[in-house]
C-alpha cells in the first residue's frame, strides 16, 4: 500500500528518539507522567525562544483544538474559518455547540477579508492551509488578530515545510494561540503530540478543561528527543521539499494545476472534473491519495509527498489515466 492520503512524513524520526522510547520503557512506565510535561515544554522554550509558561502541551493537536473550542465557547457562540480548510474545526465545533461561520477562501486561496468581521469568539486559521498547501503571509495573519474580535487560533501543523511562521507574533497579541504538531516534520504521528503557544492567561483558560494525565511517558521523552535533534527533522524537510517540487513539475506535464504547497502535500486540480473516480481507481492500485466531495475541491486530488519512490510509483499510475 502506498499511503499518501493522511500527510504522514514518509521518513522515520531521529534515532534519539527511539533512544528515549527505549530509555521509558526499561525504566519509568510504572509511573504516572508530568501533568505539566515540565521537560518537553523547557526544551520547546529553548528551541522556539518562547517562555516555558507561554507553552502547553497536548496529546496531539487536535485535542488542543478541543481544549480551546471547550474552554473558549458556550452554546450558540460563533466559530469562523475560511474554506475549505482542516476538517475536524467544523466537527469539534458543533460537538461543543458552536455556531461555525464558513468563509469561503477568495481566488487562490487569499485570504478573505470577512473573516475579520464574522464576530466570533474563536477564529481558525490553518497555515499552511490544508487541502491547498497554501500559505497566507505573516503581515496578513498579523492584521487579522489586530481586528478578530476573539481568539485566532493558527494551527501551523504544516509549517515547519513552509517558509515563515506566525511566533514572532506572539507577544504582540494577547488574543493568539499558535498550534504546532510533531505528527509531520517530526514524523511522529503514532504517539500523538502537540503544542500551543500563546498568553498565559489563555493557557490557563485550556488548563481548566484538560485531563491531568494527557499526554504520556513516551509521547513527553520522545518530543523531548526530537526537538533535541532538529538537524534530523530538517534534513526530512529539505527531502520532503526536494520531492516536493518534483511531484509539483510532474503534475503540471499532466495538466494539472497546482497552488503553490508549503506544506508536505499538494493539492492536484483539474478545474471542473470531479475526480473521485481517479481517486477510487488509483486505491484499486494500492495508492490511496485524499479526495473530497465538496463544492470547491471535489475537481482536486491532495496528494502527500511520499518518498521518491512512492511518488514514481504515483506519477506511473497516474499517466494513463488522467482524464
Ligand atoms: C491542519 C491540521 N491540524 C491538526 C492536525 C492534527 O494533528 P495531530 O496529529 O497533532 O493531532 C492535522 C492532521 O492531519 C492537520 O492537518
Amino acid at each position: 500500500m502506498i499511503k499518501l492520503n493522511t500527510n504522514e512524513n514518509p521518513y522515520p524520526p531521529s534515532p534519539r528518539v527511539l533512544e528515549a522510547l527505549a530509555r521509558v520503557a526499561d525504566e519509568t512506565l510504572r509511573l504516572y507522567p508530568d501533568p505539566e510535561a515540565s521537560a518537553l515544554r523547557a526544551r520547546a522554550a529553548t528551541v522556539y525562544g518562547v517562555p516555558a509558561e507561554w507553552i502547553l502541551a497536548g496529546n496531539g493537536s487536535d485535542e488542543l483544538i478541543a481544549l480551546v473550542l471547550r474552554a473558549a465557547i458556550d452554546p450558540g457562540d460563533r466559530v469562523a474559518f475560511p474554506v475549505p480548510t482542516y476538517s475536524l474545526y467544523e466537527v469539534l465545533v458543533a460537538t461543543q455547540g458552536g455556531e461555525a461561520v464558513m468563509v469561503p477562501f477568495g481566488e487562490d486561496f487569499a485570504l478573505p477579508a470577512a473573516l475579520a468581521d464574522a464576530r466570533a469568539r474563536v477564529t481558525f486559521l490553518c497555515n499552511p492551509n490544508s487541502p491547498s498547501g497554501t500559505l497566507v503571509p505573516r503581515g496578513e495573519v498579523e492584521a487579522l488578530a489586530r481586528s478578530v474580535a476573539g481568539i485566532l487560533v493558527v494551527d501551523e501543523a504544516y509549517v515547519d515545510f513552509a517558509r515563515e511562521t506566525a511566533l514572532p507574533l506572539l507577544g504582540r497579541h494577547d488574543n493568539l494561540i499558535i498550534l504546532r504538531t510533531f505528527s509531520k516534520s517530526f514524523s511522529l504521528a503514532g504517539l500523538r503530540v502537540g503544542l500551543a503557544f500563546g498568553h498565559p492567561e489563555l493557557l490557563a483558560g485550556l488548563r481548566t478543561v484538560k485531563d491531568s494525565y494527557n499526554l504520556g511517558r513516551p509521547a513527553q521523552a520522545a518530543a523531548e528527543a526530537a526537538l533535541a535533534d532538529l538537524p534530523a527533522m530538517d534534513a526530512n524537510v529539505v527531502r520532503i521539499r526536494v520531492t516536493r517540487a518534483r511531484l509539483v513539475h510532474e503534475l503540471e506535464r499532466l495538466g494539472f494545476r497546482v497552488p503553490p504547497s508549503e506544506a508536505n502535500f499538494v493539492l492536484a486540480r483539474r478545474p471542473g472534473i470531479d475526480l473521485g473516480a481517479l481517486a477510487r481507481t488509483l486505491a484499486g492500485r494500492n495508492i490511496l491519495v485524499r479526495h473530497f466531495p465538496t463544492p470547491r475541491v471535489r475537481d482536486a486530488l491532495r496528494i502527500t509527498v511520499g518518498t521518491d519512490a512512492e511518488i514514481d510509483a504515483l506519477l506511473a499510475a497516474l499517466r494513463p489515466l488522467v482524464p
